[in-house]
């Protein structure tokens, strides 16, 4: 990442596995030590991501080409860099964003089978290399994470074995690299993650 008085710390996660629950239990605990923080979500956070998001998510476009899913959420994410992330790193914001690039490592590289690379690659080129400091990944088996969903999207609607290889990539990824990554079990009480997470972030904060 390109250096900035701010930090970005993404999470990350199967389905249902409670990702807006620990997003906001630690936006209030940042807001609390006197952070300001921006609260972003992936695809999406700015006018033209949405419409993105919109054709990306729709369950009216079943079977989009996955080299063309691949390159929507890559441009999504490039207009978010863009226009939100960045200028907040800039200023010295905490951006706390639902989902960033892994997601596409795991739902696009792995999951449709398009090379972890490539799709990493693609991501970075439209981002000018911005990585978050920290990526929390909450971790659920999809069995249990997918009852939890209602109104399916186009991603959410596939079958059980492409969301068994997202998981195993998130795991391959944060495995590779515990610094920038903590994987914590979803099913554990809230406030025990919670906790966790916030210590974590808090001695990633402190020598700011
Ligand atoms: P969203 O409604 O934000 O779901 P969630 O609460 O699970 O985050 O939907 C985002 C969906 O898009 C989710 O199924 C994961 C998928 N996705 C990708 O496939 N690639 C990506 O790069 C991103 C950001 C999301």
């Amino acid at each position: 990442m390109l250096a900035s008085p701010g930090a970005f710390i993404a999470f990350e996660g199967g389905e249902g596995a409670g990702k807006s629950t620990q997003e906001q239990l630690l936006a209030e605990h940042l807001i609390a030590a006197g952070h300001e923080v921006v609260r972003t979500r992936e695809p999406g956070g700015t006018p033209a991501a949405e419409a993105m998001r919109n054709i990306v998510l729709s369950p009216q476009y079943l079977g989009l080409d996955a080299r063309s899913e691949a390159l929507l959420f890559a441009a999504a994410r490039g207009e978010h860099v863009a226009r939100v992330i960045r200028p907040a790193l800039d200023r010295g914001a905490v951006v706390v964003c639902d989902r960033y690039l892994d997601s596409s490592v795991a739902y696009q590289g792995y999951g449709r089978d398009l090379g972890a690379e490539k799709v990493r690659d693609l991501s970075l080129w439209a981002t000018n290399n911005l990585l978050p400091d920290l990526t929390i990944v909450l971790d659920i088996d999809p069995l249990l994470g997918l009852t939890r969903i209602t109104n399916p999207d186009r991603l959410e609607a596939e079958p059980i074995e492409y969301h068994v290889r997202v998981r195993a990539a998130f795991l391959a990824i944060a495995g590779a690299d515990s610094e920038r990554y903590l994987v914590l079990d979803a099913t554990l009480p809230k406030g025990e993650i919670a906790a966790v997470i916030a210590g974590r972030v808090d001695r990633l904060l402190a020598p700011r």
